[in-house]
């Protein structure tokens, strides 16, 4: 495509124009989400899925690809918000469901599927003494930081702005009108001396410090070893725990982000990809703390769920571990995440366009900005409607990334596809270079 050197052109028109292709390029995702207002606030039940004018409306999936309403295919690089690690279609994933779902589904008691996902927990991740399962991300973390309550009898909780733990637990760009009401102390994250002082401060009622070691939709941005450093000495000296909310991370190494690091959180939270792609949570950590739920110990803390166990999600999670996503696979695709990422940035620095890729592994976002990203809150140093630009130009060409520019690896992904990613992106940095910020 040329250069476009018009007058009054700029993000803002550029963004205008291509939702308008986007429309006219989609008319049955335009109907079925006129349909979908009828009964949803917006046509709308998860929000970080919408984005103007409409979400283009998938009808099915198969390894790394999706296919729309309107018969267009893609490459799938939003791959569930990290969730989609096993593509849509692995048949080891499909057969344990099919399985399970032969023996009878909703069966009301434990099964031994629990025990044996717990103890691929215990064996891939050196945090995880005890374990306990979830129905998502945002319970185990809200059950994560009501246990670190009750155990240390304190009040008082710290996040670091900008941060995403949750629909309930959120402290960034969508808001925190929903959040459930705990005392929080906000840091800055990587802020060394700030967050010391904080904890510090508040030691004698702190219950916990909660933090992803790499934020996953704040920006993909690393917490520096000497952060994470300070944060356990600090934590243990005011007598509170330090969570780790590795329910995105936890697919960066074969034991997370924390057993690639040798750092011992007290409670690590998981979800995601962990169930297989069906719904899934988990909290787990030192016995000592989680040991408080044993319900044959007098005054054991209750925790239930009806789905907690169920065979369905258990199933898919051990076939996933188990026999895909070994620790094997895990370092592959880590590393081949680590190869995109250079090639992006290779890419912007050759267009000698201001950004850059930032990340861990198969976890990574473009910022279109030259500015120092050191704290999740950092990511709003590029405008909305730039990361929708890339957005719909990545979409144009048959890729299907987050809005928020995040782009994620899957295991079925080769290098086809990974090859294909980075032409359609050098493609469209340069049909927007002439308003994109410049190096
Ligand atoms: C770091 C982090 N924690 C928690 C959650 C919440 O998980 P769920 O969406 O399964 O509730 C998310 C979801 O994106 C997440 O990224």
């Amino acid at each position: 495509m040329p250069d476009d050197m018009r007058q009054n052109y700029d993000v803002a028109a550029a963004l205008a124009e291509a939702e308008a292709r986007f429309a006219e390029a989609n008319p049955k995702s335009g109907a079925a989400y006129a349909d979908a207002c009828r009964g949803m606030p917006g046509g709308n039940t998860r929000t970080v899925l919408f984005y103007p004018p409409y979400p283009l409306m998938l009808a099915r999936g198969e390894g790394c690809r999706l296919f729309d309403l309107d018969g267009h295919a893609y490459v799938d690089f939003q791959v569930e918000q990290t969730a989609g690690i096993y593509g849509h279609s692995e048949a080891k994933i499909l057969d344990a469901v099919r399985a399970a779902m032969s023996e009878g589904i909703t069966l009301g008691g434990p099964t031994v599927r629990e025990a044996r996902l717990a103890s691929l927990f215990q064996s891939r991740f050196p945090a995880v003494e005890l374990v306990r399962f979830t129905n998502s991300g945002t319970e185990a973390n809200l059950l994560a930081l009501a246990t670190a309550r009750a155990v240390t009898g304190r009040e008082k909780l710290i996040g670091f702005k900008g941060s995403y733990h949750g629909s309930v637990i959120s402290f960034g760009p969508y808001g925190n009108s929903l959040n459930v009401p705990f005392p929080w102390t906000f840091c800055r994250y990587n802020d060394i001396e700030g967050a010391r002082a904080a904890i510090r401060e508040i030691a004698q009622d702190l219950a916990a410090v909660i933090l992803e070691p790499m934020t996953g939709s704040g920006g993909c941005i690393r917490a520096t070893p000497e952060f994470i450093a300070m944060l356990r000495e600090e934590t243990e000296k005011a007598g509170a725990l330090l969570m780790f909310d590795e329910v995105m991370t936890s697919r960066l190494s074969p034991g997370g982000l924390h057993g690639a690091w040798g750092v011992k959180p007290d409670i690590v939270t998981f979800g995601k990809y962990l169930g297989g792609g069906l719904t899934f949570g988990a909290f787990g950590g030192k016995a000592a703390i989680m040991e408080r739920f044993d319900p044959r110990r007098p005054g054991a803390l209750a925790h239930a769920g009806t789905f907690n166990n169920n065979v369905l999600t258990l199933a898919a999670a051990i076939a996933g571990l188990e026999e895909v996503y070994t620790p094997a696979a895990a370092t592959k695709l880590n590393a081949a995440g680590d190869a995109l990422r250079e090639r992006l940035n290779g890419v912007l620095k050759a267009a000698g366009v201001a950004g850059q890729v930032t990340g861990i592994g198969s976890m990574m976002m473009v910022h279109l900005t030259g500015e120092a990203l050191t704290s999740p809150e950092d990511s709003g140093k590029v405008s909305p409607d730039l990361r929708g630009l890339l957005h719909m130009a990545m979409i144009e060409r048959g890729y299907y990334m987050a809005r928020r520019n995040m782009i994620v690896l899957s295991l079925p992904m080769t290098a086809v596809e990974i090859d294909g990613l980075v032409g359609a992106f050098e493609d469209a940095i340069r049909q927007y270079r002439d308003i994109l910020p410049r190096a």
